[in-house]
């Protein structure tokens, strides 16, 4: 079993960018099943593999595409077209208590790889499109917070380091 924690901001790891996976092997596909533990107790949606201190690129989201409880993977993931404008409400794991509007594209068009080293292209919309958005935005060290507008952006980073820098 492997140990994974949480990591919240100012963490340092959050701000890196994150190196390609180079192995699709069995430790990152028990990594991938602690990650689906640790979303769901934390009640996420969405989680990226440096909030939880490993900076390479891969993220684990909720499928969105029906009821099930699936988890899907994403290992680097790319997006390859992005259009439509949308605010969503944002929060993090990692930034615990804090929301925020962002501006995303509903729709993109991704490639990434599965647990067996299959490469996929799909269109994603609405909630799935945002959620790999800010998930993918982790694999750069961005935080949703740092696309606010300057003012807002000011605001929010203020309360949190209030908050979270000691
Ligand atoms: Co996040």
């Amino acid at each position: 079993m492997i140990n994974i924690e949480l990591k919240i901001y100012p963490d340092e790891l959050l701000r890196k960018v994150s190196k390609e996976v180079k192995n699709i092997d069995q430790k990152l596909s028990k990594i991938y099943d602690e990650m689906c533990i640790l979303m769901n107790n934390e009640k996420g949606i969405g989680l990226a593999a440096p909030q939880i201190g490993i900076n390479e690129r891969f993220f684990i989201s909720k499928d969105f595409s029906n009821d099930s409880d699936k988890t899907i993977i994403f290992i680097n993931p790319e997006i390859i077209e992005a259009d439509d404008i949308v605010e969503s409400k944002e929060g993090c794991l990692s930034i615990p208590g804090h929301y925020d509007y962002v501006k995303r594209n509903n729709r993109i068009l991704v490639s990434y790889f599965d647990l067996s080293g299959k490469n996929e292209k799909k269109e994603f919309l609405d909630m799935q499109s945002i959620v790999f958005q800010h998930e993918l935005d982790h694999l750069d060290g961005i935080l949703f917070p740092d696309r606010l507008p300057k003012i807002r952006k000011d605001i929010f980073f203020k309360k949190i380091d209030k908050e979270f820098k000691k």
